[in-house]
């Protein structure tokens, strides 16, 4: 098992290019197997998560290969339509084939998908959803089998009770080959869908509304290939930005969604830290101890604060001056990460879905554990902000979603290595 061993107490700074988001590109690679074409796939981000992705879609049938940080696809000898349970479990993004499996194949057999453990996970609204565009939906000996009558989905109108990212995913992805039109009320407006819609609008397909809370799907008999560029991601931008305000120093983010970002942004700069943006560009400076944020930091979908840059922001705040209060509200477990804040000093007190933040003069180095994707990021950055030396495991969470960390770390002038 591998480990970072990270000695704080340097500033970072520097500049790096975004990675292509991964809540991005997995969707659009599960959206690649439809219609006939290649996809070409650049701004690629090379991930355990894509990686995992690109084995589903070879044992479906597809050519996936990847050169000069693009993903090539090819689907037209696509002929499964089932996914082996070990891939279900490597990620919780497996699910998002179920809707484009469907979609091409009319049939599609898988398992209850794995992830991060951000408490119970439930997928009841992706498969109401499909059976109200047809597919009859059976379970056995933990195997989900759906299948269409006819082979082809029909259109629906589809009212989700949340505005769930993977099931509107799911619900696009199974709506653009199926007969008719599907309609999507309350549906999740998060970046990452509408890189997909435009993915999907260059290979042909009708779509309408997305970004907004109703998104309009008119069916169509085929999707032809493209050349897509995947949008930056929001997230890993969050944590590098979060990173240099706990640590302290300057930091320039190149390729950066700065419109999408925003919602982060607004609250980062409460902190104190100076923070310039123009065009695909961020600029953060942090220099004397940062401020702790006043209003109760609530995560809610999007254009709300990201749950996914929660863990991230704590872990700045941890050493700021004064209390900051967060809301987790999409997820039910999504503080893990606050033991191991505590056990390098920080003193954050968790009531439910509130973690009161008390900032702390300083953080120490310790062994820790990472426990999740973003929990794991937001350990690194408190141990960069530490003093002393941190031994951080469980780093196999880290390289789902953060395209060479270290490398990234170290080119700040961060302290880490990988043993
Ligand atoms: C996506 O997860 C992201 N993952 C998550 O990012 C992100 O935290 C989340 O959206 C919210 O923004 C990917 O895009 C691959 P949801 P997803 O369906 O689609 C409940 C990261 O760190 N729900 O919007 O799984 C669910 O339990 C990851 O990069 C149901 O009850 O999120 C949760 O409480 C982690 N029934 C809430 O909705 C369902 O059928 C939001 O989940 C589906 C969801």
């Amino acid at each position: 098992m591998q480990k970072f061993i990270i000695t704080g107490g340097s500033r970072l700074s520097g500049e790096l290019t975004l990675q292509g988001s991964k809540n991005s590109i997995l969707p659009i690679m599960a959206a690649a197997l439809l219609g006939e074409g290649r996809s070409v796939l650049r701004n690629c981000p090379m991930l355990t998560d894509v990686f995992s992705a690109s084995r589903i879609l070879g044992g479906l049938g597809c050519r996936c290969t990847f050169s000069d940080g693009a993903a090539v696809i090819d689907p037209c000898g696509a002929s499964g339509s089932e996914i082996p349970e070990e891939l279900m479990r490597e990620m919780r993004s497996s699910i998002m084939f179920m809707g484009a499996i469907l979609g091409r194949m009319g049939e599609c057999t898988f398992s209850v998908p794995g992830g991060c453990e951000l408490g119970p996970r439930p997928i009841d609204m992706h498969l109401a959803a499909m059976r109200k565009m047809g597919a009859d939906i059976s379970d056995s000996g933990g195997r989900i089998y759906c299948r269409i009558a006819g082979g082809r989905a029909h259109g629906a109108k589809i009212n989700l009770p949340f505005p769930s990212v993977g099931a509107t995913e799911n619900i696009i992805l199974c709506a653009v080959c199926a007969d008719g039109e599907t309609i999507i009320n309350n549906a999740a407006r998060e970046p990452e869908i509408c890189d997909l819609c435009s993915f999907l609008r260059k290979r042909g397909a009708e779509i309408k509304g997305d970004g907004g809370g109703t998104i309009v799907i008119c069916g169509t008999e085929k999707l032809r290939g493209c050349e897509h560029i995947v949008m930056p991601d929001r997230i890993a931008g969050a944590t590098y930005l979060s990173m240099t305000a706990a640590a302290g120093g300057e930091i320039i983010l190149k390729n950066a969604c700065v419109a999408e970002m925003e919602p982060f942004l607004s609250v980062l700069e409460q902190t104190g830290c100076r923070i310039y943006t123009a065009e695909n560009r961020i600029y953060l400076r942090s220099g004397a101890r940062l401020r702790a944020i006043r209003e109760r930091i609530r995560t809610m979908p999007h254009p709300g604060f990201p749950t996914d840059a929660q863990a991230v922001l704590m872990a700045a705040l941890a050493v700021a001056d004064g209390a900051s209060v967060f809301e987790e509200n999409i997820f039910d477990c999504r503080y893990r990460h606050t033991d191991a804040l505590n056990k390098m000093g920080a003193d954050i007190e968790v009531l439910g879905k509130v973690a009161v933040v008390r900032g702390v003069a300083g953080l120490h180095g310790a062994d820790i554990n990472a426990t999740d994707l973003r929990g794991g990021a937001a350990m690194a950055a408190a141990a960069l902000a530490a003093e002393g030396t941190t031994c951080l495991s469980g780093i196999s969470h880290i390289d789902r979603g953060y395209e060479k960390f270290e490398e990234t770390v170290s080119c700040l002038g961060g302290k880490i290595r990988r043993v």
